[in-house]
């Protein structure tokens, strides 16, 4: 527990450069699950700072993000795909080939092909090094709503009408936002190596309480972490 959202973003952005630099120095890849949304800006502001202060390269840095609206094309300014350009890819080095978001402009006959694809992809990368998630007030991870099984992978959720509730400011109402998602897994995300959960501010505190307290349960996906 940190004493405020930037230095808990600090000292989660410490650790993936630390990741980053130790992978570096044996040649080999970092790999990131990206998390979206208001909680993770700080880090990504963090992360960016190190790179152009600290001098520090991202190129060996594959990432691959835990969700994306679904239907979204990704010139949508709601669309992760723009959130994550915009808020961290844009501003450091990280290839374009080893950037993974699912793709909320696939068609639907592909759908459960591209979740597959998505799933072996992570793994042929060797696995995720370091997970980074927030929570939702439904207590969802990724887009892993309630109701989402322990086991569950990468694949189309509908979202939970909370989630869609906390979106709609930025859709400009709720009918506006997407009914469905892609999203990773609960088991997708269990298999990282390193998870950091990170929740702020005082609207976060009940769900972080059940998420810790109560037994692990569909009815709150956070409390399979
Ligand atoms: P927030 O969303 O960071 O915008 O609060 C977190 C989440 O829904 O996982």
């Amino acid at each position: 527990m940190c004493k405020n959202a930037t230095d808990a973003s600090k000292f989660v952005a410490t650790q993936i450069v630390l990741q980053i630099v130790e992978k570096q120095k044996k040649g080999q890849t970092c790999v990131l699950g990206l998390a979206t949304g208001s909680t993770p800006l700080t880090l990504y502001k963090e992360l960016i700072r190190i790179h152009k202060e600290e001098k520090i390269s991202f190129k060996n840095v594959v990432t691959f993000n835990l969700d994306e609206y679904y239907p979204i094309s990704k010139s949508s300014p709601h669309s992760y795909y723009t959130y994550m350009h915009n808020n961290l890819f844009k501003h450091v080095d990280i290839p374009e080939a080893n950037i993974h978001i699912p793709d909320g402009e696939i068609d639907k006959s592909h759908l459960q092909e591209y979740c597959r694809q998505y799933e072996s992809l992570i793994e042929s990368a060797g696995g995720i090094d370091i997970q980074i998630l927030g929570i939702g007030r439904s207590g969802h991870i990724g887009f892993n709503e309630p109701g989402s099984s322990q086991h569950s992978l990468t694949r189309l959720v509908y979202l939970d009408k909370k989630t869609r509730e906390d979106a709609a400011d930025t859709f400009s109402g709720l009918e506006n936002v997407p009914q469905f998602a892609i999203t990773m897994g609960i088991d997708t995300i269990l298999q990282a190596r390193r998870i950091f959960l990170m929740a702020f501010s005082e609207g976060k505190a009940k769900i972080v309480a059940e998420a810790c307290e109560s037994n692990p349960t569909t009815e709150c996906p956070a409390t399979f972490l």
